[in-house]
């Protein structure tokens, strides 16, 4: 399962103010969406362009345009952080809503709610969810897909642990990872470091 880290300096100082605690709820909101701009653009590099006769004010020519059918599949919370920089660049997008929370002693996730479009077959479906800890969210939603059709998946997230990507390619090879940062490793509570703490937290302000 290839694992892209997105390098960019843009994408370097953004993760930077992201990670830092002093950054309020109002401009972690505005840098999650900033950054997963950047991701989607690298994670959406090979979608399928079909020719398509256009006339600009002066003449007849070709275009493009994009031929996949593209779902966007955030998790929610946290996942809602990155729908609105998905929907500007692809606004022709599906999208499809898990409900998934860890639990906070455990830190095993369960699946509270599920809105997601059922003919998933010929879909290229991004899941997304800004953390990737122990990887068991992500494997989740990744059965759920599968279950749904899905065969084409990649993963948005903005900071994964080595042991998330890990188990999920352990659990499904064929789920690429589009990220920002392979961080360190997980502490006790299965919070990634160094990380950025608790990103639906954060992102709401709660
Ligand atoms: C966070 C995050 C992922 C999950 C990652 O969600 O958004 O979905 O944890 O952890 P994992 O890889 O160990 O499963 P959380 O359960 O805290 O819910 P929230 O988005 O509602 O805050
Ligand atoms: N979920 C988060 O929001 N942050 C972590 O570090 C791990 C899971």
């Amino acid at each position: 399962m290839p694992c892209t880290v997105v390098k960019h300096p843009m994408v370097e100082d953004v993760l930077a103010a992201l990670r830092d605690k002093k950054t309020p709820s109002d401009v972690f909101r505005m840098l999650a969406r900033r950054l997963s701009l950047l991701l989607i653009v690298e994670a959406t590099r090979d979608l399928t362009l079909t020719k398509a006769a256009i006339e600009t004010p002066l003449e007849k020519t070709t275009g493009h345009t994009i031929a996949d059918r593209v779902v966007a599949v955030p998790v929610l919370r946290a996942g809602l952080g990155m729908l609105d920089a998905f929907l500007e660049l692809l606004p022709r997008a599906q999208v499809g809503y898990f409900g998934l929370e860890r639990n906070e002693e455990t830190a095993v996730a369960r699946r509270y709610y599920e809105k997601v479009p059922k003919d998933l077959e010929g879909a290229f479906v991004f899941l997304l969810d800004p953390m990737l800890a122990t990887g068991g969210s992500a494997a989740m939603a990744v059965d759920g897909l599968r279950e749904l059709g899905a065969r084409r998946v990649r993963l948005l997230s903005i900071v994964a642990a080595p042991e998330g990507v890990a188990h999920l390619e352990a659990h499904s090879p064929h789920t690429e990872i589009y990220t920002a940062a392979v961080d360190r490793g997980l502490n006790d509570h299965k919070y990634i470091l160094p990380g950025l703490g608790d990103f639906g937290d954060r992102l709401f302000g709660t």
